[in-house]
């Protein structure tokens, strides 16, 4: 079983099992992390599934879509390696990949 790694707002990290082709934001909300909202059901119109993505991953996972960033816009804190978590696809090619679980704006 792959693995992902979530760092919460207190800063602690846990290690979730992680199956292909379930979004970040599912593999989170099943593994019950709290602090990843996901109000919209994953449907790209909320941002409260707001990660970013650490800086090694960052290339494997790829760039925000246009409209995660119409969405990411408006978030204080927004970083180049944003993402929204209902719109990334986890793969066996991102075993280990190490998210944070963006501050509430
Ligand atoms: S869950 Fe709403 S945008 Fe991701």
């Amino acid at each position: 079983m792959s693995t992902l790694i979530v760092e919460n707002r207190a800063g602690q990290r846990v290690s979730l099992p992680a199956q292909p082709s379930l979004t970040l934001m599912d593999i989170m909300r099943t593994n019950g992390v709290e602090d990843i909202l996901a109000l919209c059901g994953g449907t790209c119109s909320c941002a409260t599934c707001h990660v970013i993505v650490e800086d090694e991953f960052a290339e494997r996972v790829g760039p925000a879509s246009e409209d995660e960033m119409d969405l990411l816009e408006y978030s204080d804190h927004r970083t180049s390696s944003s993402r929204l978590a209902c719109q990334v696809v986890f793969s066996e090619e991102l075993d280990g990949l190490c998210v944070r679980i963006a501050p509430e704006d």
